[in-house]
């Protein structure tokens, strides 16, 4: 797992003036709202011995730690000490690392690293979000699957035509072939697009938009572990269903779909995009959890590549150039050390002033 990118947390709706306690990469966060409604993040783990914040409360802007009643603010600063009494200042030692938020497509975002914020990368961008003439359908779903499982297989064009029984042929085509996939890269990502032949399509309102099952589709990845999928039913009618996803930790995956459509977008179509979708997800979800091994060897050992993998090839090449630049957790130190160092994921803060934090930092590779 890799700390600097932005994990989607939560959908932003279920942020409030509530504590709510979160996992990703493995460690617990905090998120809610303060007074003005703006949505904050920061480690679970109390600076003073370790009390969970998030089975706290509130208090102002701050939430409260629910041992010794200690007050953060949502820049992680402490402002509160109770058993000292009233303070100018309260000691710089006392805070705890606090992340960048940002809500965008209904969901809350959070920035799990220290990098400022002119080297981070971003979010995947959805310009359609909110658009007139697109509508949006969100889900979520949770799988026991490590994330590089879920993104190599939404990148995967060839596993269409045996997975998804609505989409492919099932290999009853004899001269079926993934046609030569040309890449397009983009800051923080790639992807490809292919000529794609279906089955025909379940309804009749969808068969319409593409009535010999013919059009454009591709996939392509962003950051560590969000995914996209245009599919192009004719020259204007498309259909992009986007996965921002967290691992929760290395086998649970935490997945908030938006499927953006600027065609059939009266509401009554919803019900045809909401089970064509239903189906594939789990369609994908029933073989991605099998996979053998769960987590894949980083050297490739054990499997034997073909051209239709050139996608999930970059992705794999990506995330070894973001390891090189240190980002990416020792997960095996941390298991060492399970249940005798708490952890945080460096913040921003801590490379302004490096030597005020009480809580050890996630080793990194
Ligand atoms: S452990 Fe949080 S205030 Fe003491
Ligand atoms: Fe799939």
């Amino acid at each position: 797992m890799f700390i600097n990118f932005w994990y989607p947390a939560e959908e932003s709706e279920q942020v409030t003036r509530d504590p709510l306690k979160v996992q990703m990469l493995g460690l617990q966060f905090v998120l809610w709202r303060d007074e003005n409604g703006t949505a904050h993040c920061i480690s679970n783990t109390c600076t003073h011995r370790g009390g969970s914040l998030g089975d706290g409360k509130v208090v102002g802007n701050c939430v409260q730690c629910p041992y010794h009643g200690w007050q953060f603010n949502g820049e992680g600063l402490c402002e509160r000490i109770p058993s000292l009494g009233p303070l100018d200042q309260v000691p710089e030692r006392a805070q705890i690392d606090a992340y960048p938020v940002e809500e965008r497509y209904g969901l809350v975002f959070v920035f799990l690293g220290d990098l400022p914020e002119s080297e981070r990368p971003t979010i995947m961008p959805l310009p359609e979000y909110g658009q007139d003439g697109w509508r949006a359908l969100h889900t979520r779903y949770t799988w026991n699957c490590n994330y590089v499982r879920l993104v190599e297989n939404q990148t995967d064009p060839s596993h269409v035509e045996y997975v998804h029984s609505g989409m492919g042929m099932g290999g009853r085509d004899q001269n079926y072939r993934v046609p030569k996939i040309n890449i397009e890269e983009y800051p923080w990502g790639a992807g490809a697009m292919v000529q794609f032949y279906s089955p025909e399509l379940p309804d009749q309102d969808m068969k319409d938009m593409s009535p010999e099952g013919r059009g454009e589709a591709g996939s392509g990845y962003h950051g560590i572990c969000s995914t996209w999928t245009h599919v192009h039913f004719n020259e204007t009618d498309r259909f992009y269903p986007v996965l921002y996803t967290v691992p929760r930790d290395e086998l649970t995956l935490e997945i908030f779909q938006i499927a953006m459509r600027n065609c059939m977008l009266d509401d009554k179509f919803d019900k045809n995009f909401r089970e064509r979708i239903g189906v594939a997800i789990e369609e994908d979800r029933i073989v991605v959890e099998k996979l053998d091994p769960p987590i894949p060897s980083e050297q490739e050992i054990g499997e034997f590549i073909v051209p239709a993998d050139d996608v999930l090839m970059h992705y794999r090449r990506a995330r070894k150039e973001w390891q090189e630049r240190g980002w990416r957790m020792d997960l095996k130190t941390m298991r060492d050390n399970q249940n005798r160092i708490a952890y945080a994921i460096p913040s921003p803060a801590r490379r302004e002033r490096p030597d005020d934090w009480a809580l050890t930092p996630v080793p990194l590779l």
